[in-house]
């Protein structure tokens, strides 16, 4: 029998009950839906619409449902819609007729928000977990890499040097912001929704404070009809989970582009590639390459959320109950790649000596050798100029800058004096960007020391 039986005289079409049912993926959310009916039951007691032992026998029929979740043995009826249905509906079975007294003064409107916000909170938790060990794990590597040259890119051009520390920690920086978008999105979650009811708020005496003293939640919703029509911390969810795709999709990228044979950077290690079928030299950086593939769904699950609100009148509506699918998608996919990329990154083999080779080659510290110029007084543009002159000389001579004598280096400036050798090594180009922030190894010193205390914070 439907929970709307009474007014109905017609049964469902099965088609139409097919269509319409969430169980095959709102099921996962069982263990929060039995916690919002606890507490409800116990805010039911407080306001005298249970008596104390009616309020212990829901709880414990609860509990005995909860325990047939856990041990595998619950029998889920997809005919009942959703998993709140088959919860209350167990419930009868088990209490008898008082179970019928747990939904007073709810609705599943403000019972699915609900579910959703507790789901949304673990989530965060979890995700701003794995996020943390991949940030540990590029720190790790850091550590090892403060003094390893590598070219720095613009463009995909070689342009100026930096320590390969420089550049995984830039990643874990992003990842910072990304942790804290996820604690912003749940600190605006942390709101009681139960209790708006089917939209108007309930009729009965419920203590709003206290229920949500009992769940953990922070403040109160203070309108009952935005409390079910928002699904804001779902949207900041998934928006927050696209970024950090879009992040991490730039790490997979780089990593990618790293293991080919024209960079020759980074090897992956086997457990972390795989081979071809038909090319038996090949190994391919598969793990690398679906991270980066990923975040095409993290984007596509927020767009189709965002697609379903817009527009939807106040309050409830049936469409929302799309918003699931996707949510779930990208907290699986965040969970499926987030574990992956701890023991990849650990497993790297960097190929130093073809990073700091290629760092000092084309003409990589022209810029430093413009700053000698200006050094010596020259105003910046001007410098640029001679350098360019410079660059276009060695081109054509096929010579490398420092591969250039005084004599032919003064008759671009007369400023160039014997001290210009020390200013082209890269070496020198390094540690003369020691601003905070910068590639000097001592400034990422500092910047490692203050990821180190980032990722210890939690
Ligand atoms: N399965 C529904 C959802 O996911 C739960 C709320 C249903 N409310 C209703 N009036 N049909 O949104």
């Amino acid at each position: 029998m439907k929970l709307w039986g009474g007014r109905f005289s017609q049964s469902a079409d099965p088609a139409a009950e097919r269509f319409t049912g969430s169980l095959a993926f709102d099921r996962r959310l069982w263990p929060h839906d039995i916690a919002g009916s606890v507490a409800w039951t116990k805010a039911l007691a407080r306001a005298g619409l249970v008596s104390a032992s009616e309020r212990d026998t829901l709880v414990k029929g609860l509990d005995a449902v909860r325990a047939e979740l856990e041990n595998g043995t619950f029998p889920f009826r997809p005919e009942l819609e959703d998993i709140h249905t088959n919860v209350e509906r167990r419930l009868q079975e088990l209490v008898g007729d008082v179970g019928g007294k747990l939904h007073t003064g709810r609705s599943r409107n403000d019972q699915i928000a609900l579910d959703e916000r507790l789901y949304l909170r673990e989530v965060i938790a979890r995700v701003r977990e794995s996020l943390r060990a991949v940030q540990a794990a590029l720190v790790a590597r850091a550590a090892e890499t403060v003094e390893t040259p590598m070219p720095g890119y613009t463009h995909l051009q070689r342009a100026q040097p930096i320590v390969l520390a420089h550049h995984l920690l830039a990643y874990v920086f992003m990842l910072q912001r990304d942790r804290e978008r996820f604690g912003d999105c749940g600190g605006r979650a942390d709101t009681l929704v139960l209790g708006a009811a089917a939209l108007a708020g309930t009729a009965f005496p419920i203590d709003r404070e206290a229920l949500a003293k009992d769940l953990g939640f922070a403040a109160v919703s203070p309108n009952s009809l935005d409390a079910v029509s928002d699904r804001d911390g779902l949207l900041e969810f998934l928006s927050a989970a696209a970024i950090t795709g879009m992040h991490l999709s730039r790490l997979a990228a780089d990593l990618t582009l790293w293991a080919t044979a024209e960079f020759g950077f980074v090897e992956f290690s086997d457990a972390f590639a795989t081979g071809s079928s038909i090319m038996p030299q090949k190994k391919n950086p598969d793990v690398a390459e679906l991270i980066r593939g990923k975040s095409g769904r993290l984007y596509g699950n927020l767009m189709a959320v965002l697609t379903t609100m817009k527009g939807l009148p106040l309050a409830y509506n049936s469409d929302m109950q799309e918003d699931k699918e996707p949510f779930f998608d990208s907290v699986d996919t965040l969970d499926a790649i987030l574990p992956v990329l701890p023991p990849m990154l650990a497993s790297l083999v960097f190929r130093t000596d073809r990073m700091r080779r290629a760092a000092g080659e084309n003409f990589a510290t022209a810029t430093d050798l413009a700053d000698y110029l200006v050094r010596k007084g020259l105003p910046f543009r001007q410098a640029h100029e001679v350098v360019g002159g410079v660059v276009r000389f060695c081109e054509t001579e096929r010579k490398s800058l420092e591969g250039l004598g005084l004599t032919e280096l003064r008759r671009f400036s007369p400023l160039f004096a014997d001290d210009v050798k020390d200013a082209l090594t890269v070496d020198a180009s390094l540690r003369a960007r020691a601003v905070t922030g910068g590639t000097a190894p001592v400034a990422v010193r500092r910047s490692l020391a203050l990821a180190r205390t980032l990722v210890a914070r939690g």
